[in-house]
């Protein structure tokens, strides 16, 4: 049983999180090409190399799906806009039918009463920008602030919040140093460049933003719990520096412009000329933060003589999602709490993303996910327990509406209130979507 929406604060939000690259049909709609594509066709990268193409075809399907958010419930709706749909090359010319598409999307949701929250970068960088060196290139900022400019004239009057990117950590240490996303780099110094270029872009997009007489502007960081894999010195240590280079260095550069000392002894050498001086833009004001939370690891030191961050990662004892994920709802309230009481003081909190790939539904009836609803139940709880100690939080959003393209691991794991058969693109509603309807409408 999910709590009940009178369990929340009255003015508490309830909402869905999807991505464009994840959903739309990344071929259709006189998209440009992304790095997802490049990355998606070299082989060993993604699960059967798998790509965005069709996904979900969300881009013809969009009110049958705005129904089923209204359907729901639901108060407020995350989506994001895909660069390469706007401006095809990423720079120059913007693509009509992508701008019309997301007008479309803006005014169907408000005619369903339902919040537009809009996200400029949820990771399809276009491949024309890659090539001239993607996050690596300081002027990135400055084609990300003109992208900016270009969606936001056209939908920033009517979406109810605006964030520039999601997940800086993936953006930048996911695919730069783990090579595990596109780019699929593992070099030191292009992460250390990408690290702090998502922050200066992020900086210029919100300045572009306030210059538009936008408000509602925040920021998405992503969080895992990084916890020892055992009681010892070193393996706290190697807990520590995960929690720097995940948890600490993306918010601390947002909110109080500097970075944490465990990942400057690695990365220090690597970032651009003087980085200290972009933190004027980079801290810009914001109006909430966002954090989505899935799960937590466990580190260790890794074997004497390697390399800076030395760290590596065991297996942890928990129940675990079909990500292989542990499941840690604890882990939520702790960063709710650490990051208001850190770093972000009164401002709103909204967990932006939530949920887990189903495990019972891949083996039974795939419209049963019992799992599901007792994930989100017990994470709900935590929200509660911060709200309870005081914590601002003021809104909870659901990862994700729609089964959709889970990046490289294809279109396996299903993450979904709503069963999308991949052969036909029918929608079906789980028992999830059921709960969370019962608990927002009864
Ligand atoms: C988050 C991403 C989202 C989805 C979920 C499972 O890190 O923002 O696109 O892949 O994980």
């Amino acid at each position: 049983m999910l709590p009940h929406r009178s369990d929340f604060p009255s003015d508490f939000l309830f909402g869905a999180a999807t991505s464009a690259y994840q959903i739309e049909g990344h071929a259709q709609g006189g998209a440009g090409r992304t790095h997802w594509d490049d990355f998606a066709a070299t082989p060993g990268n993604v699960a059967g190399a798998e790509n965005g193409s069709i996904a979900c075809d969300h881009l013809n399907r969009m009110d049958e799906d705005l129904d089923l958010l209204k359907d729901a419930g639901f108060d407020v709706y995350r989506f994001s806009t895909s660069w390469a749909r706007v401006l095809p090359e990423g720079r120059g010319t913007p693509n009509a039918q992508g701008l019309d598409f997301y007008d479309r999307l803006v005014d169907g949701l408000l005619e369903r009463g339902i919040k537009p929250a809009a996200t400029l970068y949820h990771w399809e960088l276009p491949s024309p920008l890659s090539d001239l060196g993607g996050w690596r290139n300081r002027d990135i900022a400055s084609w990300f602030a003109d992208y900016t400019e270009v969606i936001m004239s056209r939908i920033g009057d009517r979406v109810w919040s605006a964030a520039p990117i999601n997940e800086p950590w993936c953006v930048a240490w996911l695919s730069h140093f783990e090579g595990a996303h596109a780019p699929g780099l593992r070099d030191i110094r292009a992460t250390a460049r990408a690290m702090h270029h998502v922050l200066l872009a992020h900086g210029r997009a919100t300045q572009v933003m306030r210059g538009l007489g936008m408000t509602n502007l925040g920021a998405v960081c992503n969080m895992e719990l990084a916890a020892p894999a055992q009681e010892t010195e070193t393996a706290r240590h190697a807990a520590q520096v995960q929690d720097a280079i995940y948890n600490r260095f993306f918010i601390s550069g947002l909110t109080k412009g500097c970075y944490p000392d465990e990942v400057l002894d690695g990365l220090g050498a690597h970032l651009p000329d003087g980085w200290q001086d972009d933190f004027d833009t980079i801290t810009q004001p914001i109006d909430w933060i966002g954090l989505n939370y899935y799960t937590r690891k466990l580190y260790d030191a890794a074997p004497a003589g390697a390399p800076w961050p030395a760290t590596v990662e065991v297996e942890g004892p928990l129940p675990k999602t079909a990500m292989n994920w542990e499941i840690y709802p604890e882990g939520l309230s702790h960063f709710l709490t650490m990051i208001q009481r850190d770093y972000t003081g009164d401002l709103p909190i909204y967990v932006t993303e939530n949920g887990m790939a189903g495990l019972s539904e891949l083996t039974g009836d795939p419209l049963s996910d019992p799992d599901r609803i007792a994930y989100l139940a017990a994470h709900l709880e935590q929200v509660q327990n911060a709200v309870s100690q005081g914590v601002p939080v003021k809104g909870y959003f659901t990862w994700s509406l729609l089964d959709n393209y889970e990046w490289a691991l294809g279109y396996a794991p299903r993450f979904g209130l709503i069963h999308v058969d991949w052969t036909s693109l029918n929608r079906y509603p789980k028992a999830s979507f059921s709960a969370i309807k019962e608990a927002l409408n009864s």
